[in-house]
């Protein structure tokens, strides 16, 4: 719902259905795959500041407060808003900025990016009534609380990944042999540049590509409980 680079909002809903009632989210950007199961037990990982204030506030919000959201001028500036808080000042800036690493300072709300109107205010409200048991930690995957869950594994790609904030030396080898320790449906995102998901296969691990997408979608599955 709020734009974000990378973000799988389009593509969600053509990943695999959870099978676990816990969804751990270890990139969790805007988290458009936990979106569409929002009454499971969701857990959310970024190591991003920006990312989790935009969550921790949705997730307290009352719905007022989020449809108290202001109307912004055509052409406006962050600035002419001090009464807001950061996480609603980073939620404009995204929205009306389709498709950055960073929230806008500067707000153009033109018909082509800005995706900042009362009805995505109303679908935002919505959804921060409906995330109030949600959970969400400023960490690194690598503090993840193992457990069998569903993963849903959607780091900076090796191609591109290096425009989010803090990333640019991501190591994919490291996140390589940490999903090899994790038990449970497991769902890893990346595109067709990338190399290090070849290590993640295994002849034990049936993989399906998912048939017409520019994205190649490695489902995995390991210890498979349900
Ligand atoms: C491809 S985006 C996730 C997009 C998300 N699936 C969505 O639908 O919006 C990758 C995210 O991983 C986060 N990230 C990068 N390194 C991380 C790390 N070590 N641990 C947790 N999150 C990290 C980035 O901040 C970014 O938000």
């Amino acid at each position: 719902m709020i734009p974000y680079f990378g973000s799988k909002k389009s593509l969600a809903k053509l990943y695999p259905l959870p099978v676990h009632d816990t969804i751990i989210e270890a990139f969790s950007g805007m988290a458009n795959y936990s979106q569409l199961y929002y009454e499971r037990n969701v857990v959310l990982y970024d190591i991003n500041r920006q990312i989790c204030g935009i969550w921790r506030y949705l997730i307290d919000a009352s719905p007022k407060d989020v449809l108290s959201l202001p109307k912004v001028k055509q052409i406006d500036r962050i600035d002419n808003y001090k009464s807001l808080c950061s996480a609603e000042r980073d939620i404009i800036g995204f929205m009306v900025s389709r498709g950055n690493v960073r929230p806008s300072r500067s707000w153009k709300i033109t018909k082509s990016h800005c995706i900042y109107t009362q009805n995505t205010i109303k679908r935002l409200s919505e959804l921060s009534r409906n995330i109030k048991h949600w959970k969400v930690y400023n960490e690194s995957y690598t503090s993840i609380e193992k457990q069998t869950a569903t993963y849903f594994i959607d780091p900076p790609y090796q191609s591109g990944g290096r425009w989010y904030v803090g990333c640019k030396h991501f190591d994919h080898e490291k996140l390589v042999e940490w999903i090899k320790t994790l038990t449970g449906q497991i769902i890893v995102c990346e595109n067709t540049a990338s190399t290090w998901i070849n290590n993640v296969r295994s002849k034990k691990i049936p993989i399906r590509k998912m048939i017409g997408q520019k994205h190649i979608t490695f489902e995995v599955y390991k210890h498979y409980i349900i």
